[in-house]
């Protein structure tokens, strides 16, 4: 029976959860405007279904039901829930707008490898596929700025549902972290700005986690972000390139395929499986793909008109479920609203 307390609580937390998809939703509009003042996006083809307004409330509603079930399971801490301080949220707003507005002028002219002198430097000796300002944004992930815009940024573009659609699905994976005895050391491949990095540190205390990731600004952003943890390796590199002596219970990634060729995410399941030890498990999070969820297709096929995502279109025409069965026993998958995670375990 739950006690009155504890529907206060999970009242609080589904309001905060619906605040911030309305604050999301909202925010986003300036930019929209910007976009269809500037003729930037691409025609809508094809159209959504007539009902997906009703379909997309119906998800998130599911979705945030899940997330306070998972909170009140004690799967991750009510506190990744809690919002920022206002003022640093406005701060940041700002400089948003104007980035959003040369980030339309980019996609307008259809310029997608414009860097700044001062990240010149860093795209020596960098992979083609990596050396583009992905989404159109200012200076791709080479900068420290491009790296304090990035969660908020994401955010706006899915409406204030990307830190839930990763809680939520990261849930299944947090949960078997938790049931083990002894501790559990972790690969996260592109950790970014340690997004998924600070919910596992904070929901699992028996972690050792190794974060990989190329772009020093967004790591040294994540670095301080999570300097309350010592349980944590950085290492400054494409995954391509790392080496380890030791084997890994866990190899996870959060929204990383969408943006690799694909010889590249094939490489990067077969290397990172064979890091795993008996038993271990491959766990990763990424947009749905093509028939996943029929009624979202059309969003999935609009998403690489209007953003530069140069390897999206063939993401979503390859199933993560068989890029991940070349090497491991496929387990699961699950889906939140756009996301989806697929789990295999090297048996
Ligand atoms: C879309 S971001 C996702 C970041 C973060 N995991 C999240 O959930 O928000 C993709 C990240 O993958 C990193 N990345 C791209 N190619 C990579 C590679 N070959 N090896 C490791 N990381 C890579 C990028 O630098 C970027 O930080």
């Amino acid at each position: 029976m739950q006690t009155y307390k504890n529907r206060i609580e999970d009242t609080s937390l589904q309001l905060i959860n619906y605040a911030r998809v309305a604050l999301y939703t909202v925010e986003s509009f300036p930019i929209l405007a910007i976009k269809k003042l500037l003729k930037a996006n691409a025609p809508m083809d094809p159209m959504p279904p007539e009902n997906h307004q009703k379909l997309l409330k119906q998800t998130l509603d599911g979705l945030i039901e899940q997330d306070i079930v998972n909170v009140r399971q004690g799967l991750y801490p009510r506190e990744l829930l809690y919002p920022e301080k206002p003022q640093k949220h406005i701060c940041r707003y700002k400089e948003l707008l104007i980035d959003a507005l040369k980030a339309t002028l980019r996609q307008k002219n259809k310029k997608h490898k414009e860097f700044s002198e001062h990240t010149e430097p860093l795209l020596k000796d960098m992979p083609e596929y990596y050396k583009r300002n992905f989404h159109y944004q200012t200076d791709g992930y080479l900068s420290s700025k491009s790296a304090e815009l990035y969660s908020h940024q994401t955010e706006i573009l899915f409406k204030g549902t990307i830190a839930l659609m990763r809680r939520v699905l990261m849930a299944e994976l947090i949960r078997h972290i938790q049931a083990r005895k002894t501790p559990v050391r972790i690969l996260e491949i592109g950790g970014g700005a340690g997004e998924a990095t600070e919910i596992l540190l904070k929901s699992c205390p028996n972690i050792e986690v190794v974060f990989v990731e190329p772009s020093k600004p967004y790591m040294e952003f994540a670095k301080n972000k999570l300097s309350e943890f010592n349980n944590i390796e950085y290492v400054n590199d494409f995954f391509e390139n790392y080496q380890s002596r030791k084997k890994f219970d866990v190899v996870f990634s959060s929204f990383l395929f969408h943006e690799l060729p694909l010889e590249v995410r094939r490489t990067v399941f077969s290397k990172s499986s064979k890091l795993l030890k008996k038993n271990a498990i491959s766990f990763h999070i990424d947009s749905l793909q093509l028939n996943d969820n029929q009624e979202f297709n059309w969003a999935l096929i609009q998403f690489p008109k209007d953003f530069h995502e140069p390897f999206y279109a063939n993401y979503i025409k390859t199933p993560l479920e068989e890029l991940i069965s070349n090497d491991l026993s496929f387990n699961s998958n699950q889906q939140a609203f756009l996301s989806k995670s697929v789990m295999a375990l090297n048996l």
